[in-house]
């Protein structure tokens, strides 16, 4: 195993823990640093990461998962350690995701990623007046709700325009969107270029969420290619390697409703029984990897040049072989240029005045 340490930034729930045990399989050192404790000094010489007092340890690969509250740190975040460390998800992925009215924003004109018709105003004043001229029913939503909980259903513009004035006590914007008549909708969990796992929920009966924190029930889904195609744009459209796709079906056809950088892993992995935590961690692996792998090198490189090794070619080098006690000894860049490792299984080419080393 490669001496690779992952820090996983979040609030430390069950499906974090889930990531870490996994991670451990991988991964030489696995951190989980609790975002509640971080902190940012900066002026105008230097930007210091504080975790629980102390400045935080360099990392190999960071992944930042959290609720909306903490959009704006794992922003900063982001952009402080990009340079030097594999982090799945772009800066501005945690403040696309973290707002629906955003995400859709994004998406806006895609032809790929359709939504549902939506609106949203400054005030609620405009928002009233625009109530006014919509079929019902419709759809209310907070734009950083989560769990269902920020989503409102309206029957009447009646209903609609005083629900708004009762809403307006949170002083938020909303969003108003086109409801779609169908109890379900489909969660898909994307890492990289695939699909790790995917479910249809089911609301509760005389529920319009499906959300599994409504009551709602699931069943195992197969992505047909037409969404695959979508949550991998979608997850790519934020800068997310990592997240949750929620779609629902629509008589138009599979429209997004959100997006989620930090999903609940427990519903998935029993209703699919995938490891998806697993699929992380091993996603996380191998992406840090390829990146260090890359790093070690161009270091090499430069190493090489220090060393009076002279490269004659693409990948031609001319260097003065050691032979020790009948061993041949490569240089160290060699190794490192190659992506061959430890006890790896390969097969030796030799002839009178060639060696050529295969992987299997
Ligand atoms: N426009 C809509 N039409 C019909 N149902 C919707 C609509 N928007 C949301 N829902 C239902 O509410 C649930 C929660 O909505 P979503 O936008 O995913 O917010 P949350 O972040 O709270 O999960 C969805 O899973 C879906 O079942
Ligand atoms: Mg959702």
């Amino acid at each position: 195993m490669e001496n690779l340490k992952l820090g996983l930034i979040c609030m430390t729930s069950i499906s974090s823990q889930m990531i870490i045990e996994e991670a451990k399989k991988y991964f030489s050192q696995v951190d989980l640093i609790d975002i509640r404790k971080v902190e940012i000094m900066m002026n105008n010489k230097q930007t210091k990461v504080l975790y629980d007092g102390k400045e935080l340890e360099n990392y190999d690969c960071l992944y930042l998962k959290s609720s909306h509250r903490y959009a704006e740190l794992m922003y900063g975040l982001t952009e402080i350690f990009k340079e030097d460390t594999f982090i799945p998800l772009q800066a501005q992925a945690h403040l696309l995701a973290h707002n629906k009215f955003l995400t859709h924003l994004t998406y806006a004109q895609n032809k790929i990623l359709k939504m549902p018709d939506t609106y949203y105003a400054a005030k609620i004043s405009e928002t009233k007046n625009f109530l006014q001229t919509l079929n019902y029913p419709i759809i209310l939503k907070f734009p950083s709700g989560t769990h269902g909980k920020g989503v409102i259903f309206s029957e009447s513009s009646k209903s609609a325009r005083s629900m708004v004035d009762a809403l307006d006590v949170f002083k938020q914007p909303l969003i108003v969107q086109d409801y779609i008549n169908i109890q379900s909708d489909i969660r898909v969990i994307v890492t990289g270029n695939k699909i790790a796992g995917s479910m249809r929920r089911i609301a509760a009966g005389g529920e319009i969420r499906a959300n599994a924190h409504m009551g709602g029930n699931a069943e195992p889904y197969v992505v047909t290619s037409q969404i695959k195609e979508m949550c991998l744009e979608a997850a790519k459209r934020i800068g997310a390697k990592i997240c949750a796709v929620d779609i629902i079906e629509s008589d138009y056809g599979p429209l997004i409703l959100e997006v989620n950088t930090s999903p609940g892993l427990q519903k998935i992995t029993e209703v699919t029984k995938k490891n998806i935590a697993g699929e992380i961690a091993q996603y996380l692996f191998e992406e840090t990897s390829k990146i260090k792998q890359s790093k070690d090198k161009l270091q090499s490189r430069d190493l090489m040049g220090q060393a009076g090794i002279e490269e004659i070619g693409e990948r031609d080098f001319q260097i003065d072989l050691v032979v020790r006690n009948g061993k041949i000894v490569l240089p160290e860049f060699v190794t490192k240029m190659s992506s061959f490792r430890d006890e790896e299984e390969v097969t030796l080419k030799i002839t009178d005045n060639k060696i050529e080393i295969l992987k299997d």
